[in-house]
């Protein structure tokens, strides 16, 4: 873990968020590459969840809600962790955390015996206040879930799209828990992103459906992602720790430095919302079913991920350090449709002005395709490093034979191998290898890795 925060921070993935204020616990900034890197996870969810399908559409709820919204689901009354405070040192501990009952262990922190307090439930939600008083009146609460904006859309969704069950809803946004113990870099924050699709679905066809889901999320980490398989597994919730809304929640869990934990949820919230928001709002959000030739209140099956948790997978999972002739490589094994950059061009000399152009040149006919970067500032073997460690998946070097052949080379990453291109070629050749289309290099010359 510590080798992807300092790499997070040296090449401008994930900043502290106001670092030069000492920052604050929980909230993180992406840089110029996270914030590629992020927005591609989140197309390739995007994409998969929602634009490859016919049965689910896409939503991009408000973050500030009607307050009913929070006591209607359950989450001012339930959205609670339970804990202690020690008397002495001040400091706050979840009471699961802790080995014992707090009237007699010692306090994780001061270790004075008799100073923590009876458990307390502390809710999880920020509020705010909305308006220009501040009074109980206006008090409003940033979502800790993406789903209520889901729920609570439904039938604007179901009459406006006409949808016939199944069908779901999906959204990506920000969503915001003031965690006692944020922590494990960007993998427990306060303000976070999620990505959320509630499917509806007849209540006979729960199991299915609810086994489809789990079976189909997992496989998305392994072939879209290109997680590797043996770091994920699947664990059913036990009763005692299912969500307030929950009947049945299966994990998906990955292999993460810490520990196996948690990186997406697969929940069978069942008509609870729904029902809690028909009676809290006095609307009907039955729909009808063809099928049945019944008015009902649908299922909800739930598949809930994290972006910042997405991202640090995929970091953890692409990291790798290699000895190449006798030096050390970095390489960040990023499948190229999540990489930051997808291509970097440079020359094999920056004293050449015609190669310095046609680098430049090509760099421009590039960026109308795909984020693609011109570097001059090294020497050859130290630029692939640069771009080895960021995951771009190929660079293309212009060398003297190009102003005669014009041709270039392209090095994939992965291999070290090259393939030699005609210019005019080039961007073609590179979007479609960015595509997935198979690399035909040959061995590697090795003067151009030194
Ligand atoms: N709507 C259901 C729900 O929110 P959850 O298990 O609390 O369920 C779903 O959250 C996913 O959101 C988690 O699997 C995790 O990836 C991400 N997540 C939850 N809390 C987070 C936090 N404090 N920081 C980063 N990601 C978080």
């Amino acid at each position: 873990m510590d080798l992807i925060v300092s790499l997070a921070k040296r090449r401008g993935f994930v900043f502290p968020s106001s670092e030069i204020y000492g920052g604050m616990a929980g909230f993180w900034d992406y840089g110029p590459l996270g914030v590629e890197l992020k927005n591609n996870v989140k197309a390739a969810w995007w994409r998969h969840m929602v634009q490859l399908r016919d049965d689910i559409v896409g939503l991009d709820a408000a973050i500030v809600m009607n307050p009913r919204v929070w006591e209607v689901s359950g989450h001012v009354a339930g959205f609670s962790d339970p804990m202690v405070d020690c008397r002495n040192c001040k400091l706050r501990f979840r009471a699961d955390d802790l080995k014992g009952p707090p009237a007699e262990i010692a306090c994780p922190n001061c270790g004075n015996r008799g100073t923590l307090t009876e458990a307390r439930q502390f809710n999880l939600m920020f509020s705010t206040h909305v308006g220009p008083l501040e009074e109980s009146a206006s008090v409003a609460y940033l979502r800790p879930e993406t789903a209520q904006g889901i729920f609570v859309n439904f039938a604007n969704v179901a009459t406006t799209t006409r949808r016939k069950l199944p069908f779901g809803i999906a959204q990506v946004g920000k969503s915001f828990r003031n965690e006692i113990t944020p922590g494990n870099f960007i993998f427990r924050d306060r303000e976070f992103e999620q990505m959320e699709m509630e499917f509806f679905v007849h209540p006979s066809q729960e199991e299915e459906w609810f086994a489809y889901w789990v079976a189909e999320r997992l496989r998305w980490w392994t072939d879209e992602i290109g997680i590797g398989a043996e770091r994920l597994r699947l664990r059913p919730h036990d009763p005692d720790e299912l969500s307030h809304y929950s009947r049945q929640t299966t994990d998906i869990e990955y292999a993460f430095p810490m520990g196996w934990s948690e990186l997406e949820g697969v929940a069978d919230r069942t008509d609870y919302d729904l029902k809690a928001h028909a009676a809290g709002s006095g609307k009907s959000l039955t729909v009808f079913d063809d099928a049945s030739g019944e008015h009902l209140l649908p299922f909800a099956i739930e598949p809930a991920m994290g972006v910042d948790r997405a991202v640090l997978t995929v970091l953890l999972d692409a990291y790798e350090e290699q000895q190449v002739e006798g030096e050390k490589r970095v390489v960040l094994h990023l499948r190229p449709s999540l990489a930051p950059i997808k291509v970097a061009v440079m020359p094999l000399l920056r004293n050449r002005p015609e190669l310095v152009e046609m680098g430049r040149r090509l760099t421009g006919d590039l960026k109308a395709r795909m984020p693609a970067t011109y570097d001059d500032t090294a020497s050859i073997g130290k630029l692939y490093r640069r771009q080895d460690e960021i995951g771009t998946p190929f660079c293309v070097t212009i060398d003297v034979e190009s102003l005669e052949d014009g041709a270039a080379t392209i090095r994939e990453r992965d291999s070290m191998t090259q393939e030699r291109v005609a210019m005019a070629s080039l961007p073609a050749r590179l979007a479609d290898l960015v595509a997935g289309a198979a690399w035909q290099g040959a061995q590697r010359e090795p003067t151009a890795e030194a």
